[in-house]
Protein backbone atom coordinates (compact mmCIF):
# COMPACT_ATOMS: atom_id res chain seq x y z
CA UNK A 1 0.00 0.00 0.00
CA UNK A 2 1.36 3.54 -0.77
CA UNK A 3 2.17 5.43 2.39
CA UNK A 4 -0.30 7.55 4.03
CA UNK A 5 1.50 11.23 2.32
CA UNK A 6 1.23 9.76 -0.78
CA UNK A 7 -2.41 8.40 -0.57
CA UNK A 8 -3.37 11.98 0.86
CA UNK A 9 -1.58 14.03 -2.32
CA UNK A 10 -4.10 11.59 -4.45
CA UNK A 11 -6.50 13.67 -2.58
CA UNK A 12 -6.99 17.34 -4.09
CA UNK A 13 -9.62 18.63 -1.28
CA UNK A 14 -7.64 16.93 1.63
CA UNK A 15 -4.97 19.81 2.03
CA UNK A 16 -7.66 22.69 1.47
CA UNK A 17 -8.02 25.11 4.51
CA UNK A 18 -11.65 25.32 5.83
CA UNK A 19 -13.23 28.13 8.06
CA UNK A 20 -10.24 30.91 8.26
CA UNK A 21 -7.32 28.83 7.58
CA UNK A 22 -7.93 25.66 9.34
CA UNK A 23 -6.24 22.66 7.94
CA UNK A 24 -9.68 20.39 6.76
CA UNK A 25 -10.49 17.32 9.16
CA UNK A 26 -12.79 15.19 7.22
CA UNK A 27 -14.68 12.56 9.33
CA UNK A 28 -17.62 12.73 7.63
CA UNK A 29 -17.10 10.09 5.20
CA UNK A 30 -19.80 8.36 5.99
CA UNK A 31 -22.31 10.62 4.56
CA UNK A 32 -19.76 11.34 1.28
CA UNK A 33 -16.55 10.32 0.85
CA UNK A 34 -13.89 12.52 -1.00
CA UNK A 35 -12.67 11.84 -4.53
CA UNK A 36 -8.83 11.07 -5.82
CA UNK A 37 -7.54 12.95 -8.82
CA UNK A 38 -8.15 9.60 -11.03
CA UNK A 39 -11.76 9.81 -10.36
CA UNK A 40 -12.05 13.96 -10.74
CA UNK A 41 -9.46 13.31 -14.58
CA UNK A 42 -11.58 10.55 -15.61
CA UNK A 43 -15.34 12.07 -15.62
CA UNK A 44 -13.21 15.48 -16.70
CA UNK A 45 -12.37 13.29 -19.83
CA UNK A 46 -15.65 11.83 -20.78
CA UNK A 47 -16.97 15.32 -20.70
CA UNK A 48 -13.66 17.17 -22.66
CA UNK A 49 -13.37 14.06 -25.06
CA UNK A 50 -15.67 11.56 -25.78
CA UNK A 51 -19.02 13.24 -24.56
CA UNK A 52 -21.89 11.87 -26.27
CA UNK A 53 -25.31 9.37 -25.46
CA UNK A 54 -24.82 5.64 -24.80
CA UNK A 55 -26.44 2.95 -26.58
CA UNK A 56 -27.99 5.49 -29.07
CA UNK A 57 -25.58 6.83 -32.11
CA UNK A 58 -23.99 5.57 -34.69
CA UNK A 59 -21.11 7.61 -33.94
CA UNK A 60 -17.59 7.50 -32.83
CA UNK A 61 -18.04 9.30 -30.02
CA UNK A 62 -21.47 7.47 -29.05
CA UNK A 63 -19.20 4.13 -29.53
CA UNK A 64 -16.51 5.51 -27.27
CA UNK A 65 -18.86 6.30 -24.55
CA UNK A 66 -20.86 3.03 -24.96
CA UNK A 67 -18.11 1.10 -24.65
CA UNK A 68 -16.64 2.90 -21.79
CA UNK A 69 -20.50 2.46 -19.47
CA UNK A 70 -20.15 -1.12 -20.53
CA UNK A 71 -16.19 -1.56 -19.32
CA UNK A 72 -17.76 0.48 -15.90
CA UNK A 73 -20.20 -2.61 -15.36
CA UNK A 74 -18.17 -5.16 -16.22
CA UNK A 75 -15.09 -3.95 -13.88
CA UNK A 76 -18.56 -3.55 -11.44
CA UNK A 77 -19.12 -6.96 -12.02
CA UNK A 78 -15.54 -8.22 -11.31
CA UNK A 79 -15.24 -5.85 -7.75
CA UNK A 80 -18.45 -7.56 -6.62
CA UNK A 81 -17.86 -10.81 -7.84
CA UNK A 82 -21.52 -11.40 -9.84
CA UNK A 83 -21.39 -13.72 -12.24
CA UNK A 84 -22.63 -11.81 -15.15
CA UNK A 85 -22.86 -8.65 -16.53
CA UNK A 86 -26.55 -8.79 -17.01
CA UNK A 87 -26.74 -9.22 -12.90
CA UNK A 88 -25.45 -5.22 -12.75
CA UNK A 89 -28.25 -2.60 -13.55
CA UNK A 90 -26.69 1.29 -12.96
CA UNK A 91 -29.38 3.46 -10.83
CA UNK A 92 -28.97 6.66 -9.52
CA UNK A 93 -27.71 5.82 -6.08
CA UNK A 94 -28.86 3.29 -2.82
CA UNK A 95 -32.08 4.99 -3.01
CA UNK A 96 -32.84 4.67 -6.32
CA UNK A 97 -31.99 0.71 -6.49
CA UNK A 98 -33.71 0.18 -3.36
CA UNK A 99 -36.85 2.21 -4.41
CA UNK A 100 -37.24 0.57 -7.95
CA UNK A 101 -36.63 -2.84 -6.60
CA UNK A 102 -39.48 -2.54 -3.60
CA UNK A 103 -41.69 -1.04 -6.29
CA UNK A 104 -41.05 -4.08 -9.15
CA UNK A 105 -40.78 -6.68 -5.93
CA UNK A 106 -43.94 -5.65 -4.69
CA UNK A 107 -45.82 -5.68 -8.17
CA UNK A 108 -44.19 -9.15 -8.94
CA UNK A 109 -44.49 -10.80 -5.66
CA UNK A 110 -46.14 -9.07 -3.01
CA UNK A 111 -50.44 -9.92 -1.89
CA UNK A 112 -52.15 -8.86 0.73
CA UNK A 113 -50.86 -10.38 4.18
CA UNK A 114 -46.88 -10.86 3.14
CA UNK A 115 -44.64 -9.50 4.95
CA UNK A 116 -41.01 -7.81 4.46
CA UNK A 117 -38.83 -8.02 7.13
CA UNK A 118 -36.22 -5.30 7.81
CA UNK A 119 -34.12 -4.01 10.86
CA UNK A 120 -33.65 -1.76 13.58
CA UNK A 121 -30.29 -0.31 12.25
CA UNK A 122 -32.10 0.82 8.63
CA UNK A 123 -31.12 3.63 7.29
CA UNK A 124 -34.74 5.51 6.13
CA UNK A 125 -33.29 4.47 2.02
CA UNK A 126 -34.43 0.62 3.44
CA UNK A 127 -37.28 1.46 5.25
CA UNK A 128 -39.46 4.24 3.59
CA UNK A 129 -39.49 2.60 0.21
CA UNK A 130 -40.77 -0.98 1.87
CA UNK A 131 -43.39 0.97 3.89
CA UNK A 132 -44.65 2.42 1.01
CA UNK A 133 -45.23 -0.78 -0.95
CA UNK A 134 -46.83 -2.20 2.02
CA UNK A 135 -49.17 0.03 1.89
CA UNK A 136 -49.56 0.00 -1.80
CA UNK A 137 -49.93 -4.06 -1.85
CA UNK A 138 -51.18 -4.17 2.16
CA UNK A 139 -48.30 -6.51 3.20
CA UNK A 140 -46.44 -5.35 6.66
CA UNK A 141 -43.20 -4.57 7.63
CA UNK A 142 -41.01 -6.71 10.51
CA UNK A 143 -38.27 -4.98 12.08
CA UNK A 144 -35.57 -6.80 13.98
CA UNK A 145 -34.80 -5.94 16.93
CA UNK A 146 -31.47 -4.94 18.48
CA UNK A 147 -29.82 -5.15 21.59
CA UNK A 148 -27.88 -1.87 23.81
CA UNK A 149 -24.56 -2.46 21.95
CA UNK A 150 -26.60 -2.24 18.75
CA UNK A 151 -26.31 -5.87 17.26
CA UNK A 152 -29.04 -7.44 15.72
CA UNK A 153 -31.39 -9.72 17.93
CA UNK A 154 -30.52 -13.26 15.78
CA UNK A 155 -33.37 -14.85 18.24
CA UNK A 156 -36.00 -12.63 17.28
CA UNK A 157 -35.04 -12.89 13.66
CA UNK A 158 -35.69 -16.54 13.25
CA UNK A 159 -38.72 -16.42 14.94
CA UNK A 160 -40.53 -13.75 12.60
CA UNK A 161 -39.21 -15.69 9.56
CA UNK A 162 -42.41 -17.44 8.71
CA UNK A 163 -44.23 -18.86 5.46
CA UNK A 164 -45.57 -15.19 5.18
CA UNK A 165 -42.14 -13.80 4.64
CA UNK A 166 -41.67 -12.54 1.24
CA UNK A 167 -38.14 -10.49 1.34
CA UNK A 168 -35.62 -9.87 4.35
CA UNK A 169 -33.89 -6.71 3.44
CA UNK A 170 -31.01 -5.47 5.62
CA UNK A 171 -28.00 -3.30 6.07
CA UNK A 172 -24.67 -4.66 5.56
CA UNK A 173 -23.12 -1.92 7.99
CA UNK A 174 -25.01 0.59 10.35
CA UNK A 175 -24.37 4.18 9.16
CA UNK A 176 -25.33 5.27 13.08
CA UNK A 177 -23.46 2.85 14.94
CA UNK A 178 -21.15 1.00 12.65
CA UNK A 179 -22.24 -2.78 13.47
CA UNK A 180 -21.39 -4.51 10.83
CA UNK A 181 -24.53 -7.43 10.83
CA UNK A 182 -24.30 -11.51 10.42
CA UNK A 183 -24.84 -11.06 6.95
CA UNK A 184 -23.98 -15.26 6.14
CA UNK A 185 -26.51 -16.14 9.47
CA UNK A 186 -29.29 -13.64 8.06
CA UNK A 187 -29.06 -15.11 4.58
CA UNK A 188 -28.72 -18.63 5.49
CA UNK A 189 -31.49 -18.47 7.39
CA UNK A 190 -33.76 -16.96 4.89
CA UNK A 191 -32.81 -19.12 1.95
CA UNK A 192 -33.56 -22.10 4.35
CA UNK A 193 -37.15 -20.95 3.91
CA UNK A 194 -36.58 -19.57 0.11
CA UNK A 195 -37.10 -16.18 0.91
CA UNK A 196 -34.18 -14.08 -1.14
CA UNK A 197 -32.63 -11.26 0.59
CA UNK A 198 -31.54 -7.66 -0.36
CA UNK A 199 -28.36 -5.99 1.07
CA UNK A 200 -27.80 -2.57 1.08
CA UNK A 201 -23.90 -2.37 0.84
CA UNK A 202 -23.83 1.52 1.29
CA UNK A 203 -22.00 1.76 4.46
CA UNK A 204 -20.01 -1.99 3.61
CA UNK A 205 -18.35 -1.78 0.07
CA UNK A 206 -16.38 0.70 0.84
CA UNK A 207 -14.98 -0.91 4.12
CA UNK A 208 -13.36 -3.99 2.53
CA UNK A 209 -14.35 -7.15 0.16
CA UNK A 210 -17.87 -7.56 -1.12
CA UNK A 211 -18.41 -10.93 -2.70
CA UNK A 212 -21.95 -11.28 -3.97
CA UNK A 213 -21.39 -15.22 -5.08
CA UNK A 214 -19.76 -16.16 -1.50
CA UNK A 215 -22.14 -14.03 0.58
CA UNK A 216 -25.10 -15.57 -1.53
CA UNK A 217 -27.34 -12.29 -0.94
CA UNK A 218 -30.10 -12.02 -3.62
CA UNK A 219 -29.64 -8.15 -4.48
CA UNK A 220 -26.97 -5.83 -3.52
CA UNK A 221 -26.67 -2.20 -3.58
CA UNK A 222 -24.50 0.53 -3.21
CA UNK A 223 -24.03 4.31 -3.52
CA UNK A 224 -20.71 5.30 -6.39
CA UNK A 225 -20.07 8.05 -4.14
CA UNK A 226 -19.75 6.65 -1.12
CA UNK A 227 -16.93 4.65 -2.59
CA UNK A 228 -14.74 7.29 -3.61
CA UNK A 229 -16.79 7.78 -7.15
CA UNK A 230 -18.96 10.36 -8.14
CA UNK A 231 -22.68 11.52 -6.99
CA UNK A 232 -25.71 10.19 -8.66
CA UNK A 233 -24.55 6.85 -9.49
CA UNK A 234 -25.69 3.58 -7.71
CA UNK A 235 -25.57 -0.33 -8.67
CA UNK A 236 -28.44 -2.86 -8.40
CA UNK A 237 -27.01 -6.51 -8.65
CA UNK A 238 -29.60 -9.24 -8.69
CA UNK A 239 -29.64 -13.08 -9.32
CA UNK A 240 -30.84 -13.39 -12.91
CA UNK A 241 -33.18 -15.15 -12.29
CA UNK A 242 -34.91 -12.67 -10.05
CA UNK A 243 -34.32 -10.05 -11.72
CA UNK A 244 -35.35 -11.39 -15.20
CA UNK A 245 -38.80 -11.66 -13.28
CA UNK A 246 -39.67 -8.27 -12.20
CA UNK A 247 -41.20 -6.20 -14.18
CA UNK A 248 -39.14 -2.95 -15.14
CA UNK A 249 -39.86 0.30 -12.45
CA UNK A 250 -39.37 2.86 -14.73
CA UNK A 251 -40.48 3.06 -18.23
CA UNK A 252 -38.38 4.86 -21.08
CA UNK A 253 -35.76 5.69 -24.08
CA UNK A 254 -33.52 2.22 -24.05
CA UNK A 255 -35.48 -0.07 -22.51
CA UNK A 256 -37.74 -1.28 -24.61
CA UNK A 257 -37.96 -3.51 -27.27
CA UNK A 258 -40.78 -2.65 -29.25
CA UNK A 259 -42.94 -0.21 -29.17
CA UNK A 260 -46.22 0.35 -29.95
CA UNK A 261 -49.88 2.15 -28.92
CA UNK A 262 -51.11 -1.62 -28.11
CA UNK A 263 -48.73 -3.00 -26.11
CA UNK A 264 -44.61 -2.80 -25.41
CA UNK A 265 -42.30 -5.48 -25.38
CA UNK A 266 -38.55 -4.88 -22.64
CA UNK A 267 -35.26 -5.23 -23.49
CA UNK A 268 -32.99 -7.85 -21.89
CA UNK A 269 -31.10 -7.63 -18.88
CA UNK A 270 -29.74 -5.17 -17.67
CA UNK A 271 -31.31 -2.42 -19.93
CA UNK A 272 -35.04 -3.66 -19.02
CA UNK A 273 -33.90 -1.24 -15.75
CA UNK A 274 -32.15 1.35 -17.41
CA UNK A 275 -35.07 3.97 -18.80
CA UNK A 276 -33.66 7.13 -20.06
CA UNK A 277 -30.15 8.93 -20.32
CA UNK A 278 -28.07 7.03 -17.73
CA UNK A 279 -25.54 8.87 -15.58
CA UNK A 280 -22.48 7.33 -17.86
CA UNK A 281 -19.87 9.79 -16.70
CA UNK A 282 -20.96 8.78 -12.98
CA UNK A 283 -20.39 4.85 -14.05
CA UNK A 284 -17.32 5.69 -15.80
CA UNK A 285 -16.20 7.32 -12.84
CA UNK A 286 -16.98 5.28 -10.50
CA UNK A 287 -14.73 2.69 -12.80
CA UNK A 288 -11.94 4.67 -12.16
CA UNK A 289 -12.59 4.83 -8.13
CA UNK A 290 -13.14 1.12 -8.23
CA UNK A 291 -9.73 0.99 -9.83
CA UNK A 292 -8.07 3.36 -7.28
CA UNK A 293 -9.39 1.36 -4.40
CA UNK A 294 -8.24 -1.83 -6.17
CA UNK A 295 -4.26 -0.30 -6.11
CA UNK A 296 -4.61 0.39 -2.54
CA UNK A 297 -5.88 -3.36 -2.18
CA UNK A 298 -9.15 -3.59 -0.43
CA UNK A 299 -7.54 -5.76 2.62
CA UNK A 300 -5.36 -3.35 3.27
CA UNK A 301 -7.98 -0.58 3.07
CA UNK A 302 -9.80 -2.38 6.39
CA UNK A 303 -6.69 -3.06 7.89
CA UNK A 304 -5.74 0.66 8.13
CA UNK A 305 -9.43 1.70 8.88
CA UNK A 306 -9.53 -0.86 11.71
CA UNK A 307 -6.17 0.02 13.53
CA UNK A 308 -7.89 3.82 13.07
CA UNK A 309 -11.30 2.60 14.69
CA UNK A 310 -8.78 1.38 17.31
CA UNK A 311 -6.86 4.49 18.62
CA UNK A 312 -10.36 6.33 17.88
CA UNK A 313 -12.35 4.34 20.16
CA UNK A 314 -9.07 4.69 22.63
CA UNK A 315 -8.79 8.40 22.47
CA UNK A 316 -12.33 9.22 22.73
CA UNK A 317 -13.44 6.74 25.55
CA UNK A 318 -11.04 8.38 27.18
CA UNK A 319 -12.87 11.53 27.57
CA UNK A 320 -14.79 12.52 30.58
CA UNK A 321 -18.83 12.79 30.04
CA UNK A 322 -18.34 11.28 26.49
CA UNK A 323 -20.68 8.04 25.82
CA UNK A 324 -19.97 6.25 22.80
CA UNK A 325 -23.54 4.34 20.72
CA UNK A 326 -23.04 1.53 19.17
CA UNK A 327 -20.40 -1.08 20.89
CA UNK A 328 -20.79 -4.04 18.56
CA UNK A 329 -18.28 -7.17 17.81
CA UNK A 330 -18.40 -6.46 14.50
CA UNK A 331 -17.90 -2.60 13.82
CA UNK A 332 -16.44 -0.72 10.99
CA UNK A 333 -14.45 2.57 11.15
CA UNK A 334 -17.07 4.50 12.12
CA UNK A 335 -17.78 6.17 15.98
CA UNK A 336 -21.38 7.59 17.01
CA UNK A 337 -21.14 9.63 20.55
CA UNK A 338 -22.75 12.26 22.67
CA UNK A 339 -21.03 14.92 25.81
CA UNK A 340 -22.75 14.79 28.85
CA UNK A 341 -25.35 18.13 28.46
CA UNK A 342 -23.96 19.12 25.60
CA UNK A 343 -26.34 18.94 22.38
CA UNK A 344 -25.20 17.66 19.17
CA UNK A 345 -25.79 20.94 17.27
CA UNK A 346 -23.76 22.82 19.46
CA UNK A 347 -20.92 20.58 19.33
CA UNK A 348 -20.94 19.87 15.69
CA UNK A 349 -20.99 23.78 14.76
CA UNK A 350 -17.73 24.19 17.44
CA UNK A 351 -15.94 21.28 15.66
CA UNK A 352 -16.57 22.60 12.27
CA UNK A 353 -15.28 25.99 13.42
CA UNK A 354 -11.90 24.01 14.14
CA UNK A 355 -12.20 22.65 11.14
CA UNK A 356 -13.37 19.29 11.57
CA UNK A 357 -16.13 18.18 9.52
CA UNK A 358 -18.74 15.61 11.80
CA UNK A 359 -21.93 14.49 10.89
CA UNK A 360 -24.81 15.77 13.58
CA UNK A 361 -28.18 14.58 13.85
CA UNK A 362 -30.47 11.49 12.95
CA UNK A 363 -28.12 10.44 10.54
CA UNK A 364 -31.48 9.92 8.30
CA UNK A 365 -32.50 6.66 11.01
CA UNK A 366 -34.49 8.22 13.62
CA UNK A 367 -35.45 4.43 14.54
CA UNK A 368 -32.49 4.15 15.84
CA UNK A 369 -32.54 7.33 17.92
CA UNK A 370 -35.73 6.38 19.09
CA UNK A 371 -34.15 2.68 20.53
CA UNK A 372 -31.76 4.76 22.44
CA UNK A 373 -33.83 7.81 23.82
CA UNK A 374 -31.91 10.14 21.84
CA UNK A 375 -32.42 13.29 19.34
CA UNK A 376 -29.20 12.52 17.70
CA UNK A 377 -25.86 11.82 17.94
CA UNK A 378 -22.31 13.03 16.74
CA UNK A 379 -20.56 10.55 14.26
CA UNK A 380 -17.21 10.81 13.16
CA UNK A 381 -16.93 8.00 10.18
CA UNK A 382 -13.09 7.93 9.42
CA UNK A 383 -11.82 6.08 6.19
CA UNK A 384 -8.12 4.85 5.16
CA UNK A 385 -7.19 8.54 4.29
CA UNK A 386 -7.30 10.14 7.41
CA UNK A 387 -4.57 9.87 10.19
CA UNK A 388 -4.09 9.08 13.97
CA UNK A 389 -2.91 13.23 14.18
CA UNK A 390 -6.46 13.79 12.74
CA UNK A 391 -7.96 12.01 15.42
CA UNK A 392 -5.56 13.67 18.36
CA UNK A 393 -6.82 16.90 16.32
CA UNK A 394 -10.75 15.47 17.27
CA UNK A 395 -9.96 14.70 20.79
CA UNK A 396 -8.78 18.42 21.50
CA UNK A 397 -11.92 19.90 19.73
CA UNK A 398 -13.97 17.57 22.13
CA UNK A 399 -11.79 18.74 25.13
CA UNK A 400 -12.29 22.12 24.00
CA UNK A 401 -15.66 21.93 23.19
CA UNK A 402 -16.35 21.29 26.41
CA UNK A 403 -14.76 23.68 27.62
CA UNK A 404 -16.66 26.31 26.12
CA UNK A 405 -20.47 24.57 26.55
CA UNK A 406 -19.90 22.50 29.85
N1 LIG B 1 -26.56 8.03 4.36
C1 LIG B 1 -25.56 9.02 4.55
C2 LIG B 1 -25.08 9.05 5.98
O1 LIG B 1 -25.26 8.15 6.71
C3 LIG B 1 -25.96 10.32 4.03
O2 LIG B 1 -24.50 10.03 6.39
Amino acid sequence: MKNINEIRADFPILSRKVNNDMPLVYFDNGATTQKPKCVIDTVSEVYATYNANIHRGVHFLSDMSSEAYENAREKIRSFINAGKKEEVVFTSGTTGSINGLAFSFGERFIKPGDEIIISYLEHHANIVPWQMMCERKGAILRVIPINDAGEIIMAEYLRMLSPKTRLVSVTQVSNVLGTVLPLNEIIAAAHSVNVPVLVDGAQGIQHGIVDVKAMDCDFYVFSGHKIYGPAGIGVLYGKENLLSELPPFQGGGDMVEKVTFEKTTYNVLPFKFEAGTMNYPGAIGLMSALDYISSLGREEIAERENELLSYATERLSAIEGLKIYGNATRKISLISFLLKGIHQYDAGMILDKLGIAVRTGTHCAQPVMDRYGISGTIRASICFYNTKEEIDILTSGIEKVKQMLE
